[in-house]
């Protein structure tokens, strides 16, 4: 997706979808838009039209993000301020100093900073490295798990680095043919590939709206299987139960939405999700061939080396490289300034899976493409790259 010229500069062509995805679909606008002019009242607070009218249009946005998901039951996935939020909640509201946790080599540091914050308060952490295309291998998950009695296996689904898929089905069985629980952290898969949670078998999944999910930017979903016991994170108001009781209500998603929602966040998303539902297929088959057209012309560019899975190997829509001489930020400074490029270079928040590709100290550039990306856009970014490094 190309933005229109300002200032005598380029054009934005923005292939930075990984990090926040961009232009939204019109009904996504359209929705936000909603929530600030029609659904003004308080969900589950107040029994005036206004209130009942935002509290059913929260229903509904939950109903369709379930239904993109797979989940049945639309009271078992929480609205969460971000996948962050929902990582946090998952990681923290089950462990507990003595539990010891299996975590995957790749994940984005949602998951690996809050793990290593338990790790201080007494959670044995065993982190297990990825293979050089960013692949857990599910055979050292599961000599991981047998090593010792563990309560959760945590990985996320597809890396945020690479585009690399994690079997993390694959996960869940070995976690709980071994008394443990899957966690995963999906924030670059939902969207970007067809997730149904509980077929998954992931006993929790955190979500991020705003990226492959084409919601707006605050919000987020969070799946709990209905029989897993999870902490509280956050205490305070909620829609409907007691007010006069202290504890926080039992009943799902009450129990983990304290405080007023994102309603705008929230009816954003939901309209994403049912758009999604509709042209996910369509958004999805578009953005693989885009990343074969990236990927083949990076491999012809000389002592350009791209990361991650190899060519016809599924993956997701992100592609990052380093060229053999060139500082990475230096190419993402002169593709923005020469033609309007928007992309990322640096650790992307994920020094667990540069430490695994080899690429800690010099990080990588990294391109996201996603829904409103071009063939234009892909010949404009291989073009200019080429010149910047040639
Ligand atoms: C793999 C991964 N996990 C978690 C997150 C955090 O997502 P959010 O921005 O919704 O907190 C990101 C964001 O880049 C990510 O790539």
């Amino acid at each position: 997706m190309t933005s229109a010229a300002a200032n005598g500069l380029p054009p934005t062509v923005y292939l930075d979808h990984a990090a926040t995805s961009w232009p939204k679909p019109d009904a996504v606008v359209a929705a936000v838009h909603d929530a600030l002019t029609r659904f003004g009242g308080n969900p589950g607070r107040g029994a005036y039209r206004m209130a009942m009218d935002t509290s059913r249009a929260l229903f509904e946005a939950r109903e369709s993000c379930a239904r993109l998901l797979g989940v049945t039951d639309s009271e078992n996935l929480i609205f969460t301020p971000s996948c962050t939020f929902g990582c946090n909640l998952m990681l923290k509201g089950v462990l507990r100093p003595g539990d010891r946790v299996v975590a995957g080599g790749m994940e984005h540091n949602a998951v690996a900073r809050p793990l290593s914050k338990l790790a201080v308060a007494g959670v044995e952490l065993v982190v297990v490295p990825a293979d050089a295309t960013g692949y857990v291998d599910p055979d050292d998950i599961e000599r991981a798990v047998r090593a010792a009695p563990t309560r959760a296996v945590v990985c996320m689904h597809a890396s945020n680095v690479c585009g690399t898929i994690q079997p993390v089905g694959d996960m869940a069985d070995i976690a709980h043919e071994n008394g443990a629980i899957m966690l995963v952290d999906g924030a670059q898969a939902a969207g970007h590939l067809e997730v149904d949670i509980p077929a998954l078998g992931a006993d929790a999944y955190a979500v991020s709206g705003h990226k492959g999910m084409l919601g707006p930017q605050g919000i987020g979903l969070l799946y709990l299987s209905p029989d897993l016991d999870v902490d509280t994170l956050v205490e305070g108001g909620t829609g409907g139960g007691s007010s006069a009781i202290a504890a926080m209500p039992a009943e799902r998603p009450d129990r983990y939405e304290a405080g007023t929602h994102n309603v705008p966040g929230a009816l954003g998303l939901g309209a994403a999700a049912a758009y999604l539902l509709a042209k996910g297929q369509e958004i999805r088959a578009e953005e693989m061939r885009l990343v074969r057209l990236l990927r083949d012309g990076l491999e012809a560019i000389r002592d350009v080396h791209v990361l991650g899975p190899g060519s016809g190997v599924e993956r997701t829509p992100v592609v990052s490289f380093v060229h053999e001489s060139i500082e990475g930020d230096r190419i993402a400074f002169e593709l923005d300034r020469r033609y309007g490029i928007a992309c990322r270079s640096g650790l992307h928040c994920a020094p667990w899976a540069h430490d695994s590709l080899g690429t800690l100290v010099s990080g990588a550039v990294r391109f996201g493409v996603g829904f409103g990306n071009t063939h234009d856009d892909i010949s404009l970014l291989l073009e200019g790259l080429a010149e910047v490094v040639g």
